[in-house]
């Protein structure tokens, strides 16, 4: 891989909405080039509605861009089908959102498990991982609520176990913490920034805080749908 340094990459990434009846389009990126190197901790930060998730979501093969390149290494995934990006994420992808996404009518051990089942993994070893993956994150003893029995911060460590199920290369933040109280946004912060130490995983953040931004290693800022260094 020639691009080894990078773990994925954004070239010339552009994106509009349609708006009200005559009014201009949207212009939510314009022409936005990123980089996000192998190891690193990589916060963006912008005010609301300034382009932070359709970023996340073109960099994580989640929505394509109108025009521009997403490249993984040396491959392009900007161009792949959706099955072959749902393969791609599922393999290579943990995302953890502001709101949890877990399914309402699993139990915590059962979305743990879910990325790996999908992967064609057995229900042993999956449910084996999900069960240490539940012990990491101190939340084992509530394996068989439901998402609605757990507290904000469980769901959220929840999903934390669930992103990193199928041992992703890189998770994809987005504003993980936007909906907890102090205490838990600083637990959930620990073990994002842990996982980086412990296991080298790669990690891009969308924070509307500047204080937990200046953890990171780069911090970017999208503003008028550009994106640009602090
Ligand atoms: N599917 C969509 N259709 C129309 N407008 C959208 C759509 N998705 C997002 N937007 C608009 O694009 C802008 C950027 O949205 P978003 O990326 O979610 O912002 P952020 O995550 O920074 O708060 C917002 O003004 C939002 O209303
Ligand atoms: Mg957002």
């Amino acid at each position: 891989m020639s691009n080894s340094e990078f773990v994925l990459r954004g070239e010339g990434i552009s994106k509009s909405y349609e708006s009200e009846q005559g009014e201009a389009r949207l212009e939510v990126l314009k022409d936005v080039s990123i980089d996000i190197q192998k190891g690193s901790i990589t916060s963006i930060v912008g005010s609301s509605g300034s382009g932070k998730s359709t970023l996340l979501h073109i960099l994580g093969g989640l929505d394509k861009p109108d025009s521009g390149s997403v490249f993984w290494g040396d491959k392009l995934i900007s161009s792949m089908n959706s099955d072959q990006l749902a393969d791609f994420r599922n393999e290579n992808i943990g995302f953890v959102f502001q709101f949890h996404h877990l399914l309402p009518e699993f139990t915590a051990l059962e979305n743990v498990a879910m990325p790996a089942l999908i992967a064609g993994e057995s229900l042993e070893k999956a449910s084996e991982r999900a069960m240490s993956l539940l012990e990491r994150f101190g939340v084992a003893n509530r394996k068989n609520h439901r998402p609605t029995q757990l507290s904000g911060g469980e769901q959220q460590r929840v999903s934390m176990a669930r992103a990193l199920m199928n041992n992703p290369p890189l998770i994809l933040a987005d504003e993980p913490t936007g909906n907890l109280d102090d205490k838990n946004t600083t637990t959930i912060l620990d073990m994002l920034f842990e996982l980086r130490e412990q296991e080298g995983v790669t990690i891009l953040l969308i924070t509307h805080e500047k204080a937990i931004a200046k953890q990171s290693d780069i911090i970017l800022e999208i503003k008028n749908g550009e994106l640009s260094s602090l």
